[in-house]
């Protein structure tokens, strides 16, 4: 491994989400064998690292965010033993490993869960969840009136009649951070994986371990009592000493969905988290004026704390951005209400997507590539329901279809389903016109979006590292520089506008003297 000092500043890494990436030993789902075999289409993408979504034992009743044990290896997955071959492997092409850690909860089927079950009421192992009586007479009503963020109330009563917390499933109880337990018992997990050798973490729901010990009613919408608390502060600091105590630049990134850039910033202080994802990005509408004030806000932001910004464009949560681009009225992506009945025009949300890579690897910092973006995938809005896994779809009782459709195992090669996924077929169906965004076709295509990812990941690196400077060009075109003979231009508007002046280094879709709508470029100026 090269030590190249701040690698996380500036560095682009591939998420992997392990059941739908590759399958290596024929049983439909992915696994570690999977991405072993295929590292070198990770290496000839040009990525710096890989973010592994959880690889702990799992019942998988939320893919995998569900830990059953947070030391070992699913073994649908593969072992221990293999995830350190693959970390050798991946750092043998210069590729770093970042993994999920999953703070907030554990399955219901961790032993310390099911201690918890036995114990008993007012126990010890009780102290590590969030155990309370009920509400009303007979205690039958839940202990206040937060919902889960999968729909329902937050709380399930277990048959002694308390209830215990869970901002997600039923089965994914919080733990309780209060307890230093708890806190003693992740610093080692920490400790566990940076000696296998891993070079970070992504924390999952990292704003929300700290809960508001009275467990205050909310408004709709107010989550006040249960992310952001100050309490959080403390414990990431205590986190990065341990990724500092390693040698070769440790990181920890943090997953967090806050509203106000600020506060997200306050993280990121020197002695705290390395970087969080930037999803005011990926909310972003279809709009100049829009994005330009959400990249400002953001750089603002972090240049306070002296972070990078992490740019994200999708993930395994989210309607992929083919297909959010796709929709006429409203790009924008909510949680709630995915608007999965919006009519989709894919080659209006290909041409923004395209356009909208060049502007994600042209902005100064760090950026994220969902497994399956650099193909142009879409999302999959015909998955039958019956073969949906994710529990959203069944905690809305179907009005949210969930996040399936994002997470349909990766077309390789071939002709026909499941297109060199593996040898055993895939655990969600495929569509047939995958057949031409298989990564085989997409890499002697030089048009692809495989070629255009390729091509601006290498180009990426010979940029300067300057700061961002708008310029205004005119109506509806977002254009900067990052430095001395850089210029990015992307026309929003509904009409060709003049090329600025420079030589084209790289453009998202065909130019010819103008720069064409939903087209963005790369100009030596
Ligand atoms: C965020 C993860 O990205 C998502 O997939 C998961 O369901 C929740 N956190 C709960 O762990």
């Amino acid at each position: 491994m090269t030590d190249k000092t701040g690698w996380w500043r500036s560095a682009a890494i591939y998420q992997v989400y392990i059941r739908s990436f590759a399958d290596g030993n024929g049983d439909g789902v992915g696994d570690l064998a999977g991405v072993r075999a295929r590292l070198d289409h990770l290496a000839d993408l040009g990525i710096d690292a890989i973010w592994f979504t959880p690889w702990y034992p799992s019942p998988m009743d939320d893919g995998g965010y569900d830990v059953a044990d947070f030391r070992d290896i699913e073994p649908l997955f593969g072992t221990l033993a293999e995830a350190e071959a693959l970390i050798a492997e991946a750092h043998a092409r210069e590729i770093r490993v970042i993994i999920d850690i999953v703070p907030n909860h554990c399955s219901d089927e961790h032993r310390w869960f099911q201690a918890a079950l036995e114990a008993g009421p007012g126990s010890p192992e009780r102290q590590r969840f969030w155990f309370r009586p009920g509400r009303g007479p007979d205690g039958s009503e839940p202990p206040n009136n937060w919902k889960s963020r999968f729909g329902g109330s937050a709380w399930t009563r277990v048959p002694d009649g308390e209830w215990y917390l869970h901002l997600y499933s039923s089965r994914q109880p919080d733990f309780n951070w209060d307890n230093p337990e708890i806190r003693t018992e992740f610093e080692d997990v920490l400790r566990f994986w940076f000696d296998r050798g891993v070079d970070g973490f992504r924390i999952d729901v990292a704003d929300g371990l700290v809960k508001d010990p009275h467990l205050p009613d909310v408004d709709d919408g107010d989550e006040t009592p249960f992310s952001d608390q100050e309490g959080l502060h403390e414990i990431y600091r205590s986190w990065r000493k341990i990724a500092d105590s390693y040698g070769g630049e440790r990181v920890l990134v943090g997953e967090m969905w806050l509203a106000d850039a600020s506060r997200a910033a306050r993280y990121l202080r020197r002695d705290e988290l390395h970087s969080a994802f930037n999803f005011d990005f990926l909310v972003c509408p279809w709009d100049s004026a829009r994005f330009r004030d959400v990249i400002t806000r953001t750089l603002r932001a972090h240049d306070e704390v002296g972070a990078p910004a992490a740019w994200v464009l999708s993930n395994h949560d989210v309607t992929r951005h083919v297909t959010r681009y796709g929709r006429q009225e409203d790009t924008g992506f909510s949680f709630a209400n995915r608007l999965h009945e919006l009519p989709v025009d894919r080659e209006l949300g290909t041409r923004r997507a395209r356009a909208a890579a060049l502007l994600t690897l042209a902005l100064p910092g760090g950026l994220y590539v969902y497994q399956g973006e650099e193909l142009g995938l879409w999302e999959v809005l015909d998955i039958p329901d019956e073969l949906r896994q994710d529990p959203v779809w069944a905690r809305t009782n179907g009005t949210d279809p969930g996040r399936d459709g994002c997470r349909v195992p990766i077309p390789w090669s071939g002709d026909e389903p499941p297109f060199g996924f593996g040898s055993g077929g895939a655990w969600l169906p495929q569509p047939a016109e995958w057949k031409a965004y298989t990564a085989e076709a997409e890499a002697a295509d030089p048009a692809s979006m495989l070629s255009l990812y390729r091509e601006g990941l290498r180009l990426r690196r010979t940029l300067p590292a300057g700061e961002l400077e708008w310029l205004s060009p005119g109506d509806g075109v977002l254009a900067f520089r990052t430095g001395p003979g850089f210029t990015f231009a992307l026309n929003f508007s509904a009409t060709p506008v003049p090329l600025p002046p420079g030589e084209l280094l790289l453009a998202s879709g065909p130019v010819d003297g103008e720069l064409p709508t939903d087209t963005a470029v790369w100009l030596r100026s």
